[in-house]
């Protein structure tokens, strides 16, 4: 044979030979870290029942008698405590970690699990602990709807996004939303959700923003604690996530954020502290970033001395999917359980235990909680639940609050729209309702009303003309019309493209139809941060048929309202006072063309107030100095890979380590002390009524500043309003905000005339900052300043105290 060909062949079967080495390699790796690895733990056999003076109990052991963990007329600890003294340590070990996700990848070899659920609590079957699923996630139910070889569906109800909740400043009602999605996850046998998400919008390019509530930690605190409660009064869990400073998603599986100590407790963990003390929340979840220098899942000064120690958290820790680097280090600091568990972490506990590194009482302390949790559950009463919850009902408040969180933010008098009104609708989104955004975050409805299918529901006339353009346009553009499912709905994004509308089709729909209304549309999602270009800003398409829309729309003296379809903050300043209104509708869920036509129409008075500033720039942000602004396209390795990505010897600025420099200075707190002009402020909506604020009374307590305020509806229209209560703290030394929200309340729904008197509660304590000289909590003598505003830039009334 030639030599040449000796070396050809030799070289192409080394070449074979690596790609086959890989992709072993990879099968092992996903196996081990994906896949289904339970076999040696059977799932529950039907369990037997003892009477004991006339109560019955589960013998879940068998043994013929009724032991204390199987009481449940005693307390949760005794119980927790009789389970641990039965355990062997290496079924505690086993509890610590999750079995893999092949329940949500429906690749188990039972054939069980539930298809959808990311996560398990494993069972123990000697004692009869059941397995229990976990699922996402903020804004509703994630199960797959649909199951091989059923005729039948498992759909859930996408309610609007939590920024959205947010912007309804109605805790009351966000806790119904919180029992209706608890609802869901009891009826589909899920056991723990996993949400809310508590994270502060630090920037508006972190892609998840819109699964976090505000800029503001009081709002997010006070919104996940309702949430949290409303779940959980179904007897399901909750995991407050992510826990803590993940603000950005690009290289979020090793970014370093550096955040100084005040910003820390003022500002990134204040909302779950709040959450912790007002709901005591069955879970959180540790975050995959790293807070000054260490994982948050193997921190013990977040994990254990912030959580438990200071605030006194009982509940369980669990890492994010595939979070933190060292499965020792992370039970040792209080992560209890590691989701959604690989066979290398059981192997690495296992090991730990064996040459003295894990000791017993990490162990024990972490099975303890667990083993509390899984007493709690509705799958350890044995709750028999029929994958059939009230999807009707569910709806109706799916739409009721994505009609109280849209937010209008311009109204010229073109809105409520006058019933028969003939409606032109622009933008493909108008026809394309974008219920939320993507990821894990992501829900998976049976439908999306659109804003056309909403209209036309509440009595207008669609403009035909318009409505065809649209359908031309997609027949033309068939595949980038197709959804993605699956992962790939979460790496590749459904973003059809835009109509190219001349002037003469503008002026023809103008001419035929009576109001224009253009909808802009955005999304993003885990595993990537937003941009500039063509995303917080309008695009140029965009732009030019904003512009030649109102041209058109308002020569004819006809309205060109525009709705905003986004998840985010986008760039408004420069557009602004082009049209004659702007919605802002958010992503509202499934619901979202119903909600918004209830707006348009006025059979409901928008009430809702932003949870964020809108800035006339991205510079103006403080935080846009230290920010990824180049984006971060979402891919696989960044979604769910998390171990496999190796931390790099250089070190890159907001990519490996990200300096939080405006320290407390974020959302409103940095734009007041800088003087800035925004384009829409923090807790600004408009209404279709007016409300003036009256008789603003203080009273000084040990404890509690109370705050009393009239609130009277002087318009024409009934209607609710959102009053806010902001403190600003005397002169001294120390830097402070000028102001910031202590307090909000929203009014019952008004009618014309009517005055409602609204009651704040300000804890003292609240009013303390944290002094990072001493490291502690320090209240400031001297004269406080009590601003009540209808939004942090309209303030109406205001009033002193000395403390
Ligand atoms: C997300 C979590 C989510 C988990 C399970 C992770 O990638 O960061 O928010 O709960 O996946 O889906």
């Amino acid at each position: 044979m030639k030599k040449w060909l000796k070396i050809l062949l030799i070289g192409l079967g080394s070449l074979l030979l690596l790609a086959l080495m890989a992709a072993l390699g990879g099968w092992l790796y996903l196996r081990s870290n994906f896949l289904y690895f339970e076999q040696e733990y059977p799932e529950l056999a039907a369990l037997s029942t003892l009477t004991v003076n006339g109560y019955t109990f589960v013998d879940r052991n068998s043994n013929g008698e009724l032991d204390p963990y199987e009481d449940d007329r005693l307390p949760l600890e005794t119980r927790a405590d009789d389970l641990l003294d039965k355990m062997t340590t290496e079924e505690k070990i086993h509890l610590l970690k999750g079995s893999g996700m092949a329940s949500g990848l429906g690749l188990t070899e039972a054939g069980d699990g539930i298809p959808g659920a990311v996560g398990t609590i494993v069972p123990t079957p000697r004692l009869g602990l059941p397995t229990l699923y976990l699922s996402d996630g903020p804004a509703g139910l994630r199960i797959q709807p649909v199951r091989e070889g059923e005729d039948r569906t498992y759909y859930c109800t996408a309610f609007p996004i939590a920024t959205m909740l947010a912007s309804t400043w109605n805790t009351d009602l966000v806790h119904r939303v919180g029992e209706a999605m608890g609802n869901e996850a009891l009826e589909y046998g899920i056991d723990v959700i996993l949400g809310p998400g508590a994270n502060i919008h630090r920037h508006p390019f972190c892609g998840r923003n819109f699964e976090y509530y505000a800029e503001d930690p009081l709002l997010t605190g006070k919104m996940g604690a309702a949430m949290v409660n409303g779940i959980e009064s179904n007897g399901i869990g909750t995991s407050v996530k992510h826990f803590v400073a993940n603000n950005q998603e690009t290289d979020r599986h090793l970014n370093n954020a550096i955040v100084p100590e005040r910003a820390l407790r003022e500002i990134y963990l204040k909302g779950f502290e709040i959450i912790v003390k007002e709901a005591q929340p069955w879970t959180i979840m540790s975050s995959y970033n790293q807070v000054n220098g260490a994982f948050a899942s193997q921190s013990p000064y977040l994990l254990t001395d912030v959580l438990r120690e200071d605030w006194g958290f009982e509940g369980i820790v669990m890492s994010d999917w595939f979070g933190g680097r060292d499965a020792v280090a992370q039970i040792k600091a209080g992560n209890d359980l590691l989701e959604p568990g690989t066979k290398k972490q059981w192997k690495a506990l296992q090991r730990g235990y064996e040459n003295g590194e894990l000791p017993q009482a990490a162990i024990d302390n972490a099975a303890r909680r667990i083993l509390k949790l899984i007493l709690q559950s509705r799958k350890m009463e044995g709750y028999a639940y029929q994958n059939n919850p009230d999807l009707e009902a569910h709806a109706s408040i799916a739409r009721r609050s994505a009609a109280e969180g849209m937010v209008l933010l311009r109204n010229e008098g073109a809105l409520p729209l006058q019933q028969e009104q003939e409606i032109a609708l622009l933008g493909v989104t108008s026809y394309d309702f974008i219920a939320g955004g993507t990821g894990s975050g992501d829900v998976n409805e049976a439908y999306t009303v659109a804003l056309e299918a909403g209209l036309k529901a509440a009595g207008f006339a669609i403009n035909a003309t318009a409505r065809q353009w649209f359908e031309d346009h997609k027949a033309a553009h068939t595949a980038e019309f197709v959804k993605p499912e699956g992962l790939q709905a979460m790496t590749q994004p459904y973003d059809p493209p835009e109509i190219d509308y001349t002037d003469t089709q503008l002026e023809k729909v103008a001419a035929e139809a009576d109001v224009g209304i253009l909808t802009i549309g955005r999304n993003s999602g885990e595993g990537g941060d937003r941009v500039e270009e063509d995303d917080f800003l309008l695009s140029a398409q965009e732009q030019s048929l904003l512009e030649r829309a109102c041209n058109a729309f308002q020569s004819a003296d006809k309205p060109l309202i525009v709705v905003l379809n986004v998840g985010g903050v986008i760039e408004t300043a420069s557009w602004k006072s082009r049209p004659d209104a702007i919605l802002l509708a958010w992503q509202g869920g499934q619901e979202g063309g119903h909600a918004a036509a209830d707006v348009l129409s006025g059979r409901v008075n928008p009430s809702g107030k932003l949870p964020m500033t809108f800035p006339v720039q991205l510079s103006d942000h403080a935080s846009n100095a230290n920010f990824p602004l180049e984006g971060e396209p979402i891919n696989f390795l960044n979604l769910l890979m998390g171990e496999a990505i190796k931390p790099k010897a250089e070190q890159v600025r907001n990519r490996d380590f990200t300096r939080y420099e405006e320290g407390i200075f974020v959302g409103y707190r940095h734009f007041d002390k800088a003087g800035l002009q925004v384009s829409y402020p923090f807790g600004y909506g408009l209404s279709y009524t007016q409300f003036a604020y009256s008789n603003l009374e203080v009273e000084t307590g040990a404890d509690t500043i109370l705050v009393t305020v009239e609130v009277q509806n002087t318009g024409a229209q009934p209607g609710q309003d959102v009053v806010q209560v902001y403190v600003s703290r005397p002169e001294s030394g120390t830097e402070h905000p000028p102001q910031e929200l202590k307090a909000f309340a929203k009014t019952p729904e008004l009618e014309p005339g009517a005055t409602t008197m609204l009651k704040f509660h300000v804890p003292v304590a609240d009013l303390r900052y944290w002094d990072e000289q001493q490291r502690k909590w320090t209240l400031q003598n001297g004269i406080y300043q009590l601003r009540v505003g209808a939004s942090s830039r309209d303030i109406r009334l205001e009033a002193k105290v000395e403390l």
